[in-house]
């Protein structure tokens, strides 16, 4: 079936399977590469993107499910000359350390900032667990949204 979906900022209209999901279209048909695959069953988190700002995981929608809808991955978010104050202050705090969560890791984080900026230590933990940080960069993570956040 052919849907219309916008992806950050650009309409683009595809051809999908109904059981094609919506990593394999962002990552192999447009080649959005921040969009991992990780456990694909919905369990470690590092398939995030935002569809229509709230963070799915990408290996539990089809693709289908986009169709009308406005995803955004972190190519997006900022650029190498103007970074997101949540990708600066990642940099700044030294969160990056592998690197394979951090798309994930920025998202789920930039959600909490747009709909909750005084979020508390707590939530913006609980919001972290949806993401597997496997070289445990919980706090330093946790340090960068503070950071953002007096930005
Ligand atoms: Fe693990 Fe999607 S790849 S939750
Ligand atoms: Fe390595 Fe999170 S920085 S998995």
């Amino acid at each position: 079936m052919e849907i219309t979906t916008i992806v950050n900022g650009v309409s683009y209209r595809v051809d999908v399977k109904s059981n094609d999901r919506l990593t394999d279209l962002l990552r192999k048909r447009l080649g959005l590469m921040s969009v991992k695959e990780g456990c694909g069953v919905g369990d470690c988190g590092l398939c995030v993107v935002l569809l229509d700002g709230k963070p799915v995981n990408a290996c539990l929608v089809l693709a289908y499910q986009a169709a009308g809808r406005e995803i955004t991955t972190v190519e997006a978010l900022g650029s190498h000359e103007n970074l997101h104050p949540l990708q600066r202050a990642f940099v700044d705090v030294g969160a990056v350390q592998c690197g394979f969560c951090i798309p994930s890791a920025l998202l789920v984080l930039k959600h909490l900032l747009d709909s909750k900026p005084s979020a508390s230590r707590e939530e913006v933990r609980h919001a972290l667990r949806s993401v597997l940080c496997r070289c445990g960069s919980y706090l330093r993570f946790e340090e960068a949204f503070e950071r953002a956040r007096q930005r």
